[in-house]
């Protein structure tokens, strides 16, 4: 394991004021995102969609790395690129999912545990073959009557531990992704009492499978109350809830935390993400940006509908995102760029 190597990559994922775009749906996931805009839910169409994105002009001014899925890592653009090369080429690293899904969890009725270690190792030499510098895995952990429960958090923490080790060794950055989700009518109390459970689990296991803190990034969820709630909360009791949430338990040596969006609107993520830069200004030991992608593709995705006469206008709208929250990094997100 090359540290100073692992080291130097994480630092330039989050380096300046760009952000980690996610475009690792799942093949069910980007289907289920295709069905209501009636767009084919074929691998051609992924295809389309995703060479749209890869090559989306000016995309790199805020955008650092992109995390694909299986599929889209051995899909070429129209010309034979690959889209890890073209990535590459316009000055994005490109990651890698490498988690094989969240499954139901045996005897943890409504709880899911994050699969994919069998073979973790033989498949990381590959992706580091086709091009990745950098992995990711996802756990998710909801919230309901009587979960989550400990069992579920130690299982899914052990998980992503050993996943991030095995992405170590093979000298690809881990970003750890740990979910809770947006999903019930949960408080915001709520929302900060289990993210701060799951991630000191997390950083515990984190530990005990001695992993490189210094050569990771963290990807967890802002501490918001439920959807269903009915108290939906101003942005600053957002921000200082998720602040004291991650003081208390991610380490210094963490260089970056990178935010999932969870199913936030493009603008509220702007929004939060911008009220904590400004917070972060004063003195927050790691680096704090984004890592989106409802918040980042759907509004591309909704004006392209599968046609590609709309091509120019969702990259342009992809673009517009992007750049919104490199402005919200540098604490300069203003709600009035949504109009320009
Ligand atoms: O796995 C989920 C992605 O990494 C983040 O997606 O920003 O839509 O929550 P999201």
């Amino acid at each position: 394991m090359n540290v100073p190597e692992l080291v130097g990559t994480a630092r330039t994922l989050l380096a300046g004021d760009k952000g980690l775009l996610a475009m690792d749906e799942s093949t069910g996931t980007c289907n289920r995102r295709f069905a209501p805009l009636g767009i084919p839910q074929t691998e051609e169409a992924r295809r389309t969609y995703r060479e749209l994105i890869v090559t989306t002009p000016g995309l790199s001014e805020s955008i650092s790395g992109a995390i694909l899925y299986d599929e889209t890592i051995r899909q070429r653009t129209k010309d034979g690129i690959p889209f890890a090369t073209a990535l590459r080429d316009s000055g994005i690293i490109p990651g890698i999912k490498v988690d094989t899904g969240a499954k139901n969890m045996a005897g943890h009725p409504g709880e899911k545990i994050t699969e994919g270690l069998d073979g973790l190792r033989e498949r990381l030499g590959q992706y580091t073959q086709l091009g990745a510098r950098f992995t990711k895995w996802r756990a998710v952990i909801a919230i309901g009557d009587g979960i989550p429960s400990r069992g579920c958090i130690e299982a899914n923490a052990q998980a992503l531990a050993r996943y991030a080790a095995l992405s170590q060794e093979a000298g690809l950055v881990p970003v750890v992704e740990a979910e809770v989700l947006m999903d019930g009518g949960h408080s915001l109390k709520r929302c900060f009492e289990v993210t701060e459970e799951v991630l000191r689990t997390v950083f515990n296991q984190l530990y005990v499978q001695r992993v490189t803190l210094e050569a990771m990034i963290l990807k967890p969820n802002m501490v918001l109350p439920g959807l269903a709630s009915l108290t939906q909360e101003p942005v600053d009791r957002v921000t200082d809830a998720t602040v004291r949430c991650l003081m208390r338990t991610v380490p210094a040596a963490v260089p970056g935390i990178a935010f999932l969006s969870g199913g936030q609107s493009g603008e509220l993520a702007s929004a939060r993400l911008q009220a904590m830069s400004v917070y972060s200004q004063s003195a927050l030991p790691w680096d704090l940006t984004f890592s989106f992608s409802r918040a980042l593709q759907q509004p591309a995705l909704e004006i392209w509908h599968g046609d590609e006469k709309h091509r120019q206008a969702a990259q342009a709208a992809l673009v517009h995102r992007a750049r919104c929250n490199r402005a919200a990094r540098r604490g300069e997100y203003d709600s009035r760029m949504e109009r320009q």
